[in-house]
């Protein structure tokens, strides 16, 4: 069991196989957080909590001058009585009052995790993962609290979450719910956090933290691209390989917020949670509320181990798909070949030289439905256009399976145009504000799947565009954020409910879709990488990583990606050059190590491609299908990074350890190179590796101590690939 629980000292203890979570209840009433690190046999008290009066702190005993919540590392901490730091919760009662406080009132133990309701959340079985529930009370107000940590031993993760129950004759709004809150007692840490935008997806960000709040947020209805819902504290000087890093991830695709907060005696408050801006809970008497869950992560061992956990624990307890263990198709999508602009048959001519070079997923994307011939009009009939595709999605689809390919489509069910017969037929379908206008985005407006009846409508839309043709591959998009979020059809208390239920509303239609169709492999897109989060990642195994294709760019962005997501849940196509995004010249070749390092695909005319470039490709699909087992099921390990340097490199290694493939890449050429040392991860350091193209035998000791050396290129852009087999 990796939960102690100390009955006479009221000490937990989760216990996973390099980390330890410790916890006491004191005055048989305060939960405290003793200890989040390095995992210990047993806990016997080193780190007691020390009593001294502390400046003007507050105290709620009032004869206890020594103990006061503003300085207590407190678990589930509370507003009201004296803890001035960032609450994890707030209440409203009827009369106003904000003040709540919690005692402890019992605890279960129990094998397995339960799952959350309505929300998508990691899983195991009773071997893997065992459940600690808290139940704390406040008994003036009349609300139970019950704090879930599920803690899966062999992979070092805890998920948490939190139950509110309003026990009271009265309705208590609840005015924020975060879903995790951790005091440490230390402070040399520096803050990493994923930032950017579209097309500029998941920057890295390292900052120290001095003073203040470090807080990142969403308020667009989305995870988002501008901040990515992850956060970790990385000890100072930790790097890919050694240091302590303390993670966060949460499971939830919509408003968040993360925080990491130091008090004046120098401890940090860690949280993350829904963010509570617009973002209210009306908790009737006999009802309750269950947040989304936080994977905590920690590592000793700096990042690379921590994105192994990640990696591994998405694959084994958090990713649903039947897909998760499959290999994933090489594609080539249209969006980048043909935009809005094709008839059947230029897609068929597109599919044919696909098929040639060994593709094996045609997508359709954008434009086939309605009269869709620019963004401006058609989302919501989800019809198809008989004059683009005389014969229907079925003829084409036929037509694309006879050519040995899988067929895939897109679509953006979330939206409606005001250009639609949808708009024409139900205005009041909407996202919007009674007595304001519309804020627009690419022209086109939200649904409101906070109501039932729009959820079902998009359901029921979904499900005929499914049953016409044999649909093998589903891309959904989601091209605009939230505003006027507000919904006539509820209550003026419960307007700050809109946000959440629509993320409600969306996973129940895709929980519905996803599990009627297992056949099908779902892909997750929101103007690229925009809702690239656990919480989709958990229906829908892998998300087009970024609109921007651009491999000078992407090296940034699937490093980045890598710190929290696996390679094989990033979508990654090679484009035309000059890069539709960024107008760059880079070399084919590039273009294609960049995609190979994650979820292959195209995204180019091939019909415009010369016979040389064809013949390029064709080699590249076929050195892929060689790798692809490495690259999707291997472990990952981040080599060179591009936000430091003018090189990125990375290596995979295959399940078995035999494989290893290596990518180099470079930025600029530079006028007096040094010589690049390219030293790789996770070999045995005692067997040998024989280099596929060279012949060469080195020792694992010997790549990863000494290292490759590369000359760079003369050539802007250049990347190299390295292949070894252990023998
Ligand atoms: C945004 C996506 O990121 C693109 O890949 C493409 O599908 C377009 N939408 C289509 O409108």
């Amino acid at each position: 069991m990796s939960i102690q629980y100390d009955g006479q000292r009221q000490i937990f203890h989760l216990k996973a196989k390099t980390s330890s979570y410790v916890m006491q209840i004191l005055k048989g009433k305060y939960l405290a957080h003793l200890y989040w690190g390095r995992g210990l046999e047993s806990y016997h008290g080193s780190r007691a909590l020390i009593w001294k009066e502390r400046s003007l702190e507050t105290n709620p005993e009032p004869k206890e001058r020594t103990f006061s919540l503003g300085v207590l590392p407190q678990e589930y901490p509370q507003y009201g009585n004296g803890d001035f730091r960032s609450c994890a919760y707030g209440i409203r009662n009827e009369r106003g009052s904000r003040i709540s406080s919690l005692s402890y009132a019992g605890h279960e133990i129990t094998k397995g995790k339960p799952t959350l309701p309505g929300l998508p959340s990691s899983f195991g079985d009773e071997t893997a993962v065992d459940t600690l529930t808290i139940h704390m009370q406040d008994e003036i107000v009349g609300l139970d609290v019950f704090l879930i940590y599920s803690v899966f031993e062999e992979k070092s993760v805890i998920a948490r979450s939190v139950r509110f129950e309003n026990h009271s004759t009265q309705n208590l709004t609840l005015t924020k719910m975060l879903s995790m809150s951790v005091d440490l007692r230390e402070d040399d840490f520096d803050v990493l956090t994923l930032y950017g935008g579209h097309n500029n997806e998941r920057n890295m960000d390292r900052r120290p933290l001095t003073s203040g709040t470090v807080q990142i947020e969403s308020l667009r209805g989305t995870s988002s691209p501008q901040q990515s819902p992850f956060m970790a504290l990385m000890r100072r000087g930790a790097d890919e390989e050694q240091g302590e890093i303390f993670a966060a991830s949460f499971v939830y695709s919509g408003n968040f917020m993360a925080t990491a907060q130091v008090d004046s005696f120098r401890n940090i408050r860690f949280q993350m949670g829904m963010n509570p801006w617009n973002g209210e809970w009306l908790l009737k008497p006999g009802e309750s509320f269950q947040t989304p869950e936080v994977l905590m992560v920690y590592s000793a061992h700096g990042l690379n181990e921590m994105s192994h956990t990640f990696h591994c624990f998405f694959r084994e307890h958090l990713v649903r798909s039947p897909f998760v263990r499959k290999e994933r198709p090489i594609l080539l999508n249209s969006w980048e070949a043909a935009y809005f602009d094709f008839t059947e048959e230029k897609l068929l001519e597109l599919a044919k030289k696909a098929a040639q070079a060994g593709i094996e997923l045609f997508v359709l994307d954008d434009g086939w439905f309605g009269k869709r011939d620019d963004d401006t009009s058609s989302l919501g009939d989800w019809q198809v256009d008989t004059k683009k595709l005389p014969g229907g999605l079925a003829h084409l689809e036929q037509k694309i399976h006879k050519l040995g390919m899988q067929f895939g489509l897109w679509v953006e069910p979330e939206m409606i145009s005001q250009n639609s017969d949808l708009y024409r037929q139900h205005p009041d379908y909407v996202l919007h504000a009674e007595d304001r206008p519309y804020t627009y985005g690419r022209e086109q407006l939200v649904l409101d799947l906070s109501r039932h009846e729009v959820c079902a409508y998009v359901v029921d839309a979904m499900e005929k565009v499914l049953s016409q043709a044999r649909i093998d591959y589903i891309k959904w998009d989601m091209n605009r954020q939230l505003t006027e979020v507000e919904s006539s059809f509820l209550e003026a208390g419960q307007q700050g409910e809109v946000f959440h239920r629509y993320v409600l509303g969306l996973y129940g239609i895709i929980e519905k879709l996803t599990a009627r169709h297992p056949e099908i492999l779902f892909e997750s897109c929101a103007s690229g990488g925009g809702r690239f989060d656990a919480g989709m990642l958990y229906y829908m195994p892998q998300t087009w990583c970024s609109d921007n294709t651009d491999p000078v760019c992407r090296m940034k962005i699937q490093y980045a990606t890598s710190f929290v997501f696996p390679p094989v849940t990033m979508g990654a196509h090679v484009s035309v050059a000059p890069n539709h995004q960024t107008g760059r010249n880079t070399p084919l070749s590039t273009r294609a190590a960049m995609a190979m390092s994650a979820n292959f695909g195209y995204e180019l005319d091939l019909t415009k491609c010369s016979e040389e470039e064809m013949r390029e490709i064709t080699e590249q699909i076929s050195f892929y299908k060689t790798i692809r087992d490495t690259i999707q099921r291997g472990r990952f390990y981040r080599v060179k990074n591009p936000f430091l340097e003018n090189h990125g490199a990375w290596n995979f290694i295959s399940q078995d350890g035999r494989e290893v493939v290596a990518f180099y890449f470079e930025v600029l050429c530079e006028p007096a190179p040094a010589i690049q040392i390219l030293k790789l991860k996770g070999l045995d350091e005692k067997a040998y590796y024989q280099e596929l193209d060279t012949g060469e035998v080195y020792g694992g000791d010997e790549l990863m101590y000494s290292g490759i050396s590369i000359l760079p290129e003369k050539q802007d852009f250049g990347s190299k690939c390295f292949r070894f087999q252990r023998i």
